[in-house]
């Protein structure tokens, strides 16, 4: 970009500034691109008109390395006379955490200047050319947005009309850190109506939007001038049924605007929320259902996987796994939407990359936040625990940083595509040696700081760290990701012989070392990983535990990805299924009983009693357990991506059905076209629909049949 970064002469505090220029055009113009960047997030106006949809433009990367600028197309929105206005918040680079960093970083954050750097590139039908780039002739002022910030929300003062515009001045920033738009764009995806008007038993005024999404509420009031709208924002009711936001912590998510005289309509700028419901704090006029509406925002990621049964609960368990996703996709993969976080968690990204590239097309989304990743790995190969690093405090966990391994190659098994492997080689490499650097026993990963099986039920009371020793968990994925380093760096045509033998001896050394199993977890990852002489036997005892503690499943973060995998592999799909559809506490369906609409951070964030996990951490999206729905894709309808055949370009598809679902149906919309399967009890017999875009093996009660693509039905015995 040939334009300057600018700023504003004076610092205009939590007031967001306007940037503006106008010019003249006096020949007809053929073609007109903006390209825009900005220290926080903007919206540009040409000519009174917003320029794209792209919400929270440039999005979110690692600044201080990389950092998007957008290009539109202009061409229709310029006139004789123009101007460009572009509001730029405090957005994700310039919002200090309102809890969990120190007060020093805080201010370092608060000190970054606000900054905008365009270039508007005008051919005319005569051949010739004009730009116009941010320099000192661009002026500012401050904006009706008086305060806007990623976690606190919106102030907006519509009577605000700028007065004095001031020269910009010159803002001494890299240019070197630019890079095009490479993330999906950020859009406004859907719009969700009001479902109920609430007064609670506090007689509060509160709007029931029936589903908690992410994104914002736009609303239309008919007001005097300086009458005030205020509303805050929650997940859940508590108890008695009164708003309950406490457990956003230390994020206000409160939205303030002052009315201008008349009709008018508002939607926040440059900010967002995790919500499904609003206190309503003021509102001028009675208040209509109609005068307010929700809209999703996310990453403009496509969805590709689609699954229903004969079981409304797990349906309501498929759509609140889908909403997650889409409430935590939002250019990042973010743990939560609501509180004050909504980081890059690796460790949560790590547990649902599977997960996600089958609901959705992710590539270019985990592409851009891998290359984020790859930029902020630290110098000795460590993985910070969120991406983009936040907490700048050189930290590294096990299986939040085998995110680097985990993450490129599902990406590459969904999706085929080598460039992945190809562009993570070096941070996966990185990672690798960090561990074997790092580690106090040689062959497995001793030492460290570790979150361990995150939230599981077994942890020792008060504990957020499930029981599963730590060194078990990080030397199992020690042995995982080099395995996965040594498939990847074959696949580019390496030799890798010094990491077969790693891998190798990891594998050895783990055996020696763990020969009894104190958890379900870790049962499930010597199993799942074959990290033991006899998996089949591993299995059996794991299928022994959870019927000793009464079919219920105690895994966290770690244990919980893998759990019905093991089951299905070594002949338990009954007892997978047992736990898909166990409704009590602890389960899956227990939270959908509870009335969720997303997957919840805990399985006991409602408890049975009505009453609430600590307000510490208790968030009602978080997408980590929804991990689930890879089981289902993979073994309860059976379709399974090769690795020799990455990106469903061969199938193997092996349904398992449970006689209590009656029915699932379902499939993924792979670039080759889509494959789906449903399985239908009928009387003693099931009967299959299976289509297939791609020559597959079908196999059904054991029974292998090689196909060619098409549609196919097949019948078996029901069991
Ligand atoms: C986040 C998690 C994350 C964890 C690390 C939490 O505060 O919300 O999802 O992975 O910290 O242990």
């Amino acid at each position: 970009m040939i334009g300057y970064w600018i700023t504003t002469k004076e610092k205009t505090g939590d007031v967001v500034p306007t940037f503006r220029k106008n010019w003249k055009i006096d020949t007809e113009v053929c073609k007109a691109v903006a390209k825009i960047s900005a220290l926080g997030v903007y919206e540009a106006h040409i000519n009174g008109k917003r320029i794209s949809n792209y919400v929270l433009a440039p999005g979110w990367t690692a600044y201080q390395k990389r950092l998007q600028y957008q290009s539109y197309d202009i061409t229709s929105m310029l006139r004789e006379e123009n101007e460009i206005e572009v509001v730029v918040g405090k957005g994700w680079m310039r919002s200090p955490m309102p809890g969990f960093i120190d007060n020093e970083q805080k201010d370092n954050r608060q000190k970054k200047p606000v900054g905008l750097i365009a270039e508007i590139c005008i051919e005319f039908r005569d051949g010739s050319k004009k730009v116009i780039s941010t320099d000192t002739s661009w002026d500012y002022s401050e904006s009706p947005i008086r305060f806007s910030e990623i976690y606190d929300g919106e102030y907006y003062d519509a009577t605000y009309h700028a007065k004095a515009w001031t020269p910009c001045v010159l803002l001494d920033w890299s240019k070197e850190i630019l890079i095009p738009q490479e993330g999906e764009e950020i859009l406004e995806k859907e719009e969700v109506a009001v479902k109920e008007i609430i007064i609670t038993p506090k007689k509060e005024v509160v709007l029931d939007f029936g589903q908690v999404i992410t994104g914002y509420v736009k609303f239309n009031v008919r007001a005097k001038k300086g009458d005030i709208v205020e509303y805050i924002h929650g997940e859940i009711l508590d108890n008695e049924g009164n708003f309950y936001n406490d457990n956003y912590r230390n994020a206000k998510a409160e939205i303030k605007y002052v009315c201008r005289e008349g009709y008018q309509n508002y939607k926040p700028h440059l900010t967002f929320f995790g919500f499904r419901y609003i206190k309503i704090i003021n509102f001028p006029e009675k208040i209509n259902k109609e005068n307010f509406n929700a809209t999703v925002v996310y990453s403009d990621i496509q969805q590709t996987g689609f699954i229903e049964s004969g079981n409304e609960l797990v349906n309501r368990l498929i759509s609140n796994i889908f909403w997650g996703q889409k409430g935590n996709f939002l250019d990042v993969p973010t743990d939560c939407p609501q509180r004050d976080e909504r980081l890059g968690w690796t460790g949560d990204a790590a547990v649902f990359v599977k997960a996600a590239s089958y609901n959705y097309d992710v590539e270019r989304f985990f592409g851009k936040w891998l290359r984020d990743l790859a930029c902020e790995q630290y110098d000795n190969g460590g993985i910070p625990d969120v991406v983009p690093d936040y907490f700048l405090n050189g930290k590294s966990s096990s299986v939040w940083g085998d995110a680097a391994v985990i993450c490129p190659w599902q990406i590459y098994i969904t999706y085929g595509n080598i460039e992945i492997l190809k562009t993570q080689f070096e941070s996966m490499k990185g990672w690798i040696s960090f561990i074997t650097e790092m580690t106090t026993t040689q062959y497995l990963w001793t030492g460290g700081s570790h979150y361990g099986d995150w939230l599981a039920i077994d942890a020792p009371e008060g504990s957020r760290t499930g029981a599963t020793r730590k060194d078990f968990i990080a030397s199992a994925f020690y042995y995982s990701s080099t395995n996965i380093f040594v498939k990847a760096g074959k696949i580019l045509g390496y030799d890798m012989k010094e990491y077969e033998d790693l891998a190798s001896n990891i594998r050895k050394r783990f055996i020696e070392k763990y020969s009894t199993y104190t958890t379900q977890t870790e049962y499930v990852l010597a199993a799942y990983f074959k990290l033991c002489e006899e998996p089949q036997k591993v299995a059996d005892e794991l299928a022994g535990i959870i019927r000793t503690v009464g079919c219920v499943n105690q895994t966290g973060f770690v244990g919980t990805p893998f759990i019905l995998h093991v089951l299905s592999r070594y002949g338990y799909q009954e007892l997978a299924y047992t736990l898909l559809l166990r409704e009590e506490y602890p389960s899956w369906l227990y939270s959908v009983k509870k009335g969720a609409t997303t997957v919840w951070e805990h399985w006991d964030g409602i408890k049975e009693d009505g009453s609430l996990w600590d307000k510490k951490m208790n968030s009602f999206n978080h997408y980590a357990y929804g991990s689930i729905i890879d089981w289902m894709y993979e073994e309860a309808l059976g379709i399974k991506p090769c690795e020799e055949n990455p990106g469903f370009t061969k199938l193997f598809i092996a349904p398992k059905p449970d006689k209590r679902l009656k029915w699932m149906g379902g499939g993924i919309n792979t670039s080759h076209g889509k494959v789906r399967v449903k399985w239908t009890f009928k009387g003693n017999e099931i009967r299959y629909n299976i289509i297939t875009p791609v020559p597959a093996i079908i196999s059904i009660n054991g029974k292998e049949t090689q196909v060619d693509s098409g549609s196919y039905i097949f019948w078996g015995k029901a069991y």
